[in-house]
């Protein structure tokens, strides 16, 4: 697709929010415009998108966000999008508004809207912007750096009321079934354990361990757990860490003050990049790409390697499906998602390994 198409493009903001966003659609809307583009704000996701609710954007309207948490153009998760008379009328209503491309920003539920929208020929750009860093084709998520930096702050406080106390504290941390923000914090902050979902918790040689700490003199003790435990996991280690230990022991699920606030450098920085990149990918005419962030650079992989691989490092593909790949795709697939399994393994084993 040449160049001169793209009067017009749209960008949304779809699934939970993550600070970053904002910083993300201001990059698109001063690249597009930069290049003679017009950019529809969509609202709400992709139920703007069904009922027709956006505006378009100069660059004015995206002065002074960047700084901000949230997304000025609101988020949803949208069921009726996912039937095809609602993505009928999504495709219907880009007609209408002459939007040529749309940049989709969110989680793997964003790129799959994004797929679908591809496939009824509205070229859409990808850019992953979800606190749980869970996108097993990109190293970095929108979001994920002020999110950990969140829940280092209050876990440092906690720390600080634990260590006057004698007592410990389970703190739940969100990630869906991704442990990368509890393993990641917990060694930012020192936990006596980090228990995720990905990897069995060894609860006997934790207690061991907490056990023998105390009788050295440690008055504090945090754990991280992931929400990918499930359940009352929480809440249930909270008790038994009492009861078996003798610790006064507390439990503080962190929830959605996870997803607020202001962004760092960090999110902003690469957000930012992630909304040039996009920009510059439909204008190139290339699309149903994500846009990455691998090994410190920016880059774009193919939406559908994306989600093969996330199913593959989940754990979620079939056979069939992963013997239907091409057999270079396979082994390239397989080499990445192992690689991705022991960067998790390396940092729950550091976490470990550091809380003596
Ligand atoms: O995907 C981001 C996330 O915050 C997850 O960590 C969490 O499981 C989920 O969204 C919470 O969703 P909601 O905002 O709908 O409660």
């Amino acid at each position: 697709m040449a160049n001169k198409t793209f009067k017009r493009i749209g960008v949304l903001t779809s699934g939970g929010d993550a600070p970053g966003m904002n910083a993300a659609v201001r990059a698109v809307v001063i690249s597009a415009v930069f290049k003679g583009i017009e950019v529809m704000g969509i609202y709400e996701g992709y139920k703007g998108l069904i009922e027709n609710d956006m505006k378009l954007l100069s660059s004015r309207d995206v002065s002074n966000i960047i700084n901000h948490g949230g997304t000025i153009l609101f988020s949803n998760r949208c069921d009726k999008f996912k039937t095809p008379e609602g993505l009928q009328i999504a495709v219907e209503n880009c007609r209408k508004n002459g939007i040529d491309g749309i940049v989709c920003i969110g989680g793997d539920g964003t790129f799959r809207g994004a797929t679908d929208l591809s496939r009824l020929g509205i070229p859409c750009i990808g850019i992953p912007g979800t606190i749980d860093n869970d996108i097993s084709a990109t190293d970095y998520t929108i979001g994920y750096d002020t999110a950990k930096n969140t829940v280092i702050e209050m876990v440092d406080r906690l720390r600080d009321t634990c260590e006057s106390h004698d007592r410990c504290n389970v703190v739940e941390v969100m990630g869906r079934n991704a442990g990368y923000i509890a393993v990641e914090c917990g060694i930012a902050t020192g936990a006596i354990a980090v228990a995720i979902k990905e990897i069995p918790f060894d609860k006997e040689e934790f207690i061991d361990r907490m056990q023998k700490l105390t009788k050295l003199g440690k008055r504090n003790f945090i754990v991280i757990a992931s929400e990918g435990m499930g359940g009352d996991f929480t809440e249930n280690l909270t008790k038994e860490i009492q009861s078996r230990t003798g610790i006064e022991s507390k439990f503080a699920r962190l929830a959605h003050v996870q997803r607020g606030g202001c962004p760092t450098c960090t999110d902003r920085v690469i957000a930012t990049l992630m909304g040039k990149k996009a920009v510059d990918l439909l204008t190139e005419g290339k699309y149903n790409l994500v846009v990455c962030y691998n090994n410190g650079k920016i880059c774009d992989v193919e939406m559908e390697y994306a989600f093969m691989l996330d199913k593959i490092v989940k754990g979620k593909a079939t056979e069939e499906e992963i013997a239907s790949l091409a057999p270079d795709v396979r082994e390239k697939m397989m080499i990445d998602a192992e690689n991705i399994k022991e960067h998790m393994n390396s940092l729950y084993e550091i976490a470990h390994i550091m809380a003596r």
